[in-house]
């Protein structure tokens, strides 16, 4: 039977298309890379924000016209709409033979085998952590990077911030257990893989079995993992994504800046530069505090940069609130910033706030910071011409395959013309000598 999955959102929602992909292939189906090639089509799908949400529907709607070329045609949805919309998606889309929802994913086998023998619709829904049996499962996708590999250790958020769908769709927050992650991470590493991506909703939140406190003075489980990962041969590089600010204790930014294989990048959600906005978003830090942690890492890892996010016209962002956001972004210098218009979720509470703001006034925040943005970081980069840089190679250029690329692990991408010994997964020393706002330049030494 041959499977193709269409996946939209976060990169925890590409890691579950890849466990959902690596338990069919167990079953014995082929992934395929085209929707006209495939006998079940599935459409991992995200709500973050109503555009997401739009896209997948009209995707999915689009299918009508195969399922009524090839009636026998299985169609899908899962993640997050499929948990957020639920049967009424079979409903309003008649064509789609099943959802299935966030804590549900590891019985799509099941009800593959169910839909072809009857033929009736199904949706499947209830939250449940037997899902992270899933969770070792592997399958390299086309578009996926040779050498990398994610490894997601948290499901779930208890945090509830107040524009946030993610704990209402995904759930309650749960750690996998240190020796499976371990475990996962030396088998990737025994099939070639030289960097992994730790991912969680609140990955730093690690082990702490859902407590919303940030750990105790001294203590960090997530730095503990990444002290045990960082003991693995072969395993040159360690990512993670995404930790809510407030889990930066000295403890696991001490752990960042002693243990070699962790990146010195850090991704880190800031949503607002104002406490009052902070306050409604129910941010439990101000932003004082994320400036005094970002400092403090700066200091300890003179190299390290960072990216974030951040959301424009949250309800009640006044001119000033929004100027409270672009200092702190500047004071930063953020190399890399996903800006995101807020998006009202139903269920939510944001969705209900008054105030809310004009779609002309989020336009015109988010292309000023943009602007600030591609401002810092074209200075940033200019400040590493005539550097040299380690670079771990990733492959030839999309755009141009005379040259390579590869990620310094400040996450800064190099492009090089490449020599008879490059290849990808290899660390090699390049000497900068140009720079765009988004990369660097330069020759191999
Ligand atoms: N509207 C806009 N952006 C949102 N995000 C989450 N919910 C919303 C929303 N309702 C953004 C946050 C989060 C990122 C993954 O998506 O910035 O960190
Ligand atoms: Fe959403 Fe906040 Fe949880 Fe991130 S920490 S997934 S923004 S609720």
């Amino acid at each position: 039977m041959n499977v193709f999955i269409k996946t939209y959102g976060c990169q925890m929602n590409e890691r579950d298309s890849e466990a959902i992909a690596g338990m069919l292939t167990k079953e014995g189906c082929q992934i395929v890379d085209h929707e006209s090639k495939a006998d079940v089509l599935i459409f991992n799908t995200c709500s973050v924000r109503e555009q997401a949400e739009r896209k997948a529907i009209g995707k999915v709607g689009f299918m009508k016209k195969l399922k009524k070329d090839n009636p026998n045609l299985v169609i899908g949805i899962m993640g997050c709409m499929a948990q957020n919309h639920g049967e009424e998606l079979l409903k309003t889309l008649s064509h789609v033979d099943f959802v299935i929802g966030t804590g549900q994913l590891h019985k799509l086998p099941e009800v593959l085998t169910s839909i072809l023998e009857e033929r009736s619709q199904l949706a499947l829904l209830d939250e449940g952590c037997e899902v992270l049996t899933s969770m070792g499962s592997h399958y390299k996708m086309p578009d996926s990077k040779p050498c990398q590999a994610f490894i997601a250790v948290t499901r779930g958020c208890n945090r509830f911030c107040s524009y946030c769908i993610v704990p209402h769709v995904r759930g309650r927050e749960i750690s996998r257990e240190i020796n499976d992650v371990v475990e996962e991470a030396k088998e990737l590493v025994s099939s070639g893989v030289k960097e992994i991506m730790l991912l969680g909703q609140n990955v730093a939140a690690y082990g702490l079995n859902g407590d919303t406190k940030p750990p105790p003075k001294g203590t960090s489980p997530f730095a503990d993992l990444l002290k045990e990962l960082n003991e693995i041969d072969g395993l040159v590089r360690i990512r993670f994504t995404s930790p809510y600010p407030s889990y930066f204790n000295d403890k696991l930014i001490d752990a960042m800046a002693t243990l070699s294989k962790v990146c010195h990048n850090v991704h880190l959600p800031l949503q607002s530069g104002s406490d009052r906005i902070l306050k409604k978003m129910n941010r439990q830090y101000t932003a004082e505090k994320y400036l005094e942690i970002a400092n403090k890492m700066k200091q300890r890892i003179p190299d390290i940069t960072f990216s974030t996010d951040v959301i424009v016209g949250f309800p009640g962002e006044t001119e000033e609130d929004f100027i409270k956001t672009r200092d702190i972004m500047n004071n930063v210098g953020f190399d890399n910033a996903f800006i995101f218009k807020y998006s009202p979720r139903e269920g939510t509470p944001a969705a209900i706030m008054e105030d809310q703001v004009q779609q002309e006034d989020k336009e015109r925040r988010n292309q000023l910071l943009l602007q600030d943005l591609e401002e810092r970081t074209a200075e940033h980069n200019e400040n590493l011409v005539g550097t040299v840089q380690e670079v771990l190679v990733e492959g030839p250029s999309r755009r141009n395959a005379e040259r390579w690329s590869g990620k310094t692990s400040t996450a800064k991408v190099v492009m090089f013309p490449p020599d008879e010994e490059t290849e990808r997964g290899k660390l090699v020393k390049v000497k900068i000598n140009r720079c765009t706002p988004v990369s660097l330049f330069g020759d191999l030494i």
